[in-house]
């Protein structure tokens, strides 16, 4: 099963998950990441260093995200490839522990 990005990356975008990701599963859109469902091989090196806990395996994805799973999926297919990590999104350090902001994605 893939691995997914949930709603704590929105508005953070750390991407230190693309700097250890060994295949370019990542794609950016303006405030979230998400991983390509068809090009994931389940390593798992991206869970770890993801400083928001944005990540997790579609099996262990808690239930109110399980969305995200589609979610992931089709924006895949629309945003454009990231590769290298970049400075988070400014104010990500306020964002970081915030719950409760699926409504604050950019699906653009
Ligand atoms: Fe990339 Fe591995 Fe994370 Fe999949 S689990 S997105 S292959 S780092
Ligand atoms: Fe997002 Fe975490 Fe990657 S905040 S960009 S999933 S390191």
């Amino acid at each position: 099963m893939p691995f997914v990005v949930a709603e704590p990356c929105i508005n953070c975008k750390y991407t230190d998950c693309v700097e250890v990701c060994p295949v370019e599963c990542f794609h950016e859109g303006p405030n979230f990441l998400v991983i390509d469902p068809e090009v994931c091989i389940d390593c798992g090196a991206c869970e770890p260093v993801c400083p928001a806990r944005a990540i997790f395996s579609d099996a262990n994805l808690p239930d109110a995200w399980k969305s995200y799973v589609a979610t992931n999926a089709e924006l895949a297919k629309r945003w454009p490839t990231i590769t290298e990590k970049r400075k988070p999104l400014l104010d990500a350090d306020k964002w970081r522990y915030r719950g409760d902001k699926g409504a604050e994605l950019v699906r653009t």
